[in-house]
């Protein structure tokens, strides 16, 4: 069994990403941390716990950070139109909801959380990576004690989705994610190159809530408003970006990937843009050198990955 914590902004594939970790056999879900992203941190907590409570998870939900990792940078707007007012598709979350919520913030919970247990907990970030830096810059230890790291972010070679340059988390906050891809820790990085290779048609979805019961019956619902948005890029169907680096914790053999250093852009028109200086490669002195080399994925089996996705949700 893998110990995961779930670092999420739910968000409708955050949704589907948390379904996937609490049904699977080989992963032992022990913590859900929030942060600010899809919604602000209080819709996204209460969207946490709202799916903690329909689906049974023990888990404990520990609310995130509300701002970003430099507070002076200017927010940006909450992208409605892909995950609905509620962040969950507009299906109509109750207002407040009662749950299993941590008292610690995450950062704090995430500090104490992987010390408790050296060696042994993967962190899986599916939303800014807010949380990650604001725990390193606390505790700088914990980097030498996480197994692993695997983030949903970041376009190398393929345009961004919020700009041109950026993906959505981390543009979200740069300065952030560049704190946690030169960490002395173990990256996995799973970019818009491969998530956007990961569509679940609305046929596959609804045929997998057929089978799954009432728990994918929920996830089905909350995903039509993103399906819906997310026509207009794929065909009839739903991007799996974050299940994608779930999947990635039980079945790494369903990605190719390359390695080397990794910087964030922060400011400028390409603010947010990941970039990587592969190993092996020389360049005169650079803002890349002297840091940990991290693992960058550069393709995917999809249909693998959607086979187990299905097969995980449906059992
Ligand atoms: O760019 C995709 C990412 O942005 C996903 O994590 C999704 O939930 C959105 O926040
Ligand atoms: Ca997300």
């Amino acid at each position: 069994m893998q110990k995961v914590i779930f670092d999420t902004d739910p968000g409708v594939d955050d949704a589907m990403a948390l379904l996937f970790l609490h049904k699977h056999a080989d992963i032992d879900l022990i913590g859900i941390t929030t942060v600010f992203g899809n919604a602000s941190v209080e819709t996204t907590t209460r969207n946490a716990l709202f799916l903690q409570q329909e689906w049974g998870i023990s888990a404990p939900v520990a609310r995130g950070a509300d701002q970003t990792y430099d507070p002076a940078r200017t927010p940006v707007p909450w992208p409605t139109f892909i995950h609905g007012d509620d962040g969950l598709g507009n299906i109509g979350v109750p207002d407040h909801v009662d749950g299993n919520l941590d008292p610690r913030p995450a950062h704090r919970f995430l500090i104490e959380t992987i010390r408790a247990n050296p060696g042994e907990i993967t962190l899986v970030a599916v939303g800014r990576m807010t949380n990650l830096a604001n725990a390193l810059r606390e505790d700088p230890e914990i980097a030498g004690l996480v197994k692993s790291v695997v983030i949903m972010g970041g376009a190398f070679d393929v345009p961004g989705n919020i700009t041109p340059a950026a993906e959505a988390n981390i543009y979200g906050d740069p300065e952030a994610a560049d704190v946690v891809m030169t960490a002395p820790w173990k990256v996995v990085v799973i970019g818009l190159d491969v998530t956007m290779k990961t569509v679940m048609s609305r046929a596959a979805l609804a045929e997998t809530a057929s089978q799954g019961g009432k728990a994918v019956e929920l996830l089905s619902d909350i995903s039509q408003f993103y399906i819906d948005f997310y026509g207009k890029l794929v065909d009839d169907g739903m991007v799996v970006h974050d299940s994608c680096a779930c999947v990635y914790v039980v079945a790494p053999h369903l990605f190719e990937s390359t390695t080397g250093t990794v910087r964030v852009l922060c400011g400028g028109i390409a603010d947010g843009k990941t970039i990587m200086k592969p190993d092996g490669r020389f360049f005169p002195p650079s803002a890349w050198d002297d840091l940990p080399s991290q693992t960058v994925c550069t393709d995917i089996d999809a249909n693998g990955v959607l086979k187990l996705i299905h097969d995980t949700l449906a059992a």
